[in-house]
């Protein structure tokens, strides 16, 4: 058994040339025949199951739009579902590279569960596009030509909450977040974005993921002397978080990274009316791709897109973008790279490109959840890069 990955360009240049004369099919003909598979390991389960399935939806949908193919190869698509749990990352990683043989791997949503994809992919060489895990490592200082990501790195959007807060002449903030990855970095981002703007980080209050038991942490909010708290939290303990620190009745204004109302507003209700957040994507954004991804995701999925649906549609455009430059022959990754790190993707959440890093370059907006809906009120840095800091390609 072989997929076309793993014949080297050796093996082609010798078996096509005898082929050639012969006139048979060389291995590579046949391998070009077969579908590209590609491994989605995403959450389908667990407090980060809807952002796993509307990945999911948004990719199919992609998938559907042109005719089932990419590069002119047909596209076979094997689900896993990671549970967000970390210690299962890499055996399941492994299943679908070493089992089922993918060709490309699409995931993950935990930062936690990609550090283990990321060593798989870099042990194989398999290619692999992150449509939401932030974990700054994949595209900083473990960065690898054969990983992408279409979403942000955690750093991103809280660094835009902090510029925002501290533009506005804010002095003091508290942070509070799960006790991981994720967590950890965006209230990096955050205090880097208020600290260079004239604010401070006075206070980080962490709990395990993924629990939920918020009250220890918030009744120490109203001695810590703060003008805002800044959050980390998405999917369920999102609903949650915000809902019980309404329910605190604390008058210190609360915000976070945008994941934080992300597609969750309908079941915090009032709890969430004028909490703000930055993220690179929010509603009211103008665009004719946005009006044509939004309609046509609900019609498939029976519900809004958000963020998650984005960026997996655009890891499904990046994808078509790299294949279509080689005419599905993954084999030629010089120039399946290349085309992937010089695509100039026209998303939903307006035009992204690609930093060195192979980072997402986009907008960091400002938005209020106002009346159901994550309003965009403004741009809280424009074509943000993630530093990329000890990424050596
Ligand atoms: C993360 O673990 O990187 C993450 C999870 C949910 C939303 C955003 C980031």
């Amino acid at each position: 058994m072989f997929t076309n990955r793993k014949i080297t360009r050796r093996n082609l240049l010798a078996t096509g040339a005898a082929a050639a004369v012969s006139g048979i099919p060389t291995k590579w003909a046949i391998a070009q025949t077969k579908p590209v598979k590609v491994g989605l390991m995403l959450p389908y389960s667990g407090a980060f199951a809807q952002l796993g399935e509307n990945i999911t939806y948004s990719i199919e949908m992609y998938l559907a739009e042109k005719g089932g193919k990419l590069g002119g190869r047909e596209i076979q698509i094997v689900k896993l579902d990671d549970e967000s749990k970390p210690e299962l990352g890499l055996q399941n990683a492994d299943r679908l590279i070493k089992r089922d043989n993918v060709d490309v791997l699409i995931g993950t949503v935990h930062s936690g569960v990609q550090m283990a994809i990321h060593k798989a992919v870099t042990e194989s060489g398999t290619l692999c596009i992150v449509p939401n895990a932030g974990a700054v490592a994949v595209t900083r200082n473990l960065c690898t030509k054969n990983v992408f990501r279409t979403s942000f790195s955690n750093w991103q959007p809280a660094y835009g909450m902090g510029v925002a807060l501290g533009k506005r002449g804010l002095k003091k903030a508290a942070w509070i977040t799960w006790d991981y990855a994720a967590g950890a970095e965006s209230g990096e981002g955050f205090k880097q974005g208020f600290e260079a703007n004239g604010g401070q980080v006075v206070q980080t209050l962490t709990l395990k993921f993924p629990e939920t038991n918020f009250q220890p942490l918030l009744a120490q909010v109203p001695g810590l002397g703060v003008d805002a708290v800044g959050a980390f939290f998405a999917g369920g303990g999102a609903i949650n978080f915000v809902k019980d620190y309404a329910a605190a009745g604390l008058k210190v204004p609360l915000v976070g990274s945008g994941f934080l109302t992300e597609g969750v507003l309908g079941p915090q209700g009032a709890a969430a009316e004028g909490v703000e957040t930055a993220l690179h994507y929010g509603d009211g954004l103008e665009n004719p791709k946005n009006t044509a991804f939004r309609a046509a995701f609900k019609a498939k999925a029976n519900r809004e897109a958000d963020v998650y649906a984005v960026q997996g549609y655009d890891a499904a455009q990046l994808l078509g973008i790299g294949l279509d430059a080689v005419k599905g022959n993954l084999d030629n990754e010089a120039s399946l790279y290349k085309a992937m790190r010089e695509a100039k993707i026209d998303s939903p959440r307006g035009p992204i490109s690609f930093s060195k890093s192979q980072e997402v370059v986009q907008n960091i907006y400002v938005r209020k959840a106002t009346g159901g809906l994550n309003k965009v009120t403004g741009i809280a840095v424009a074509n943000l890069a993630d530093p990329g800091t000890g990424c050596k390609l």
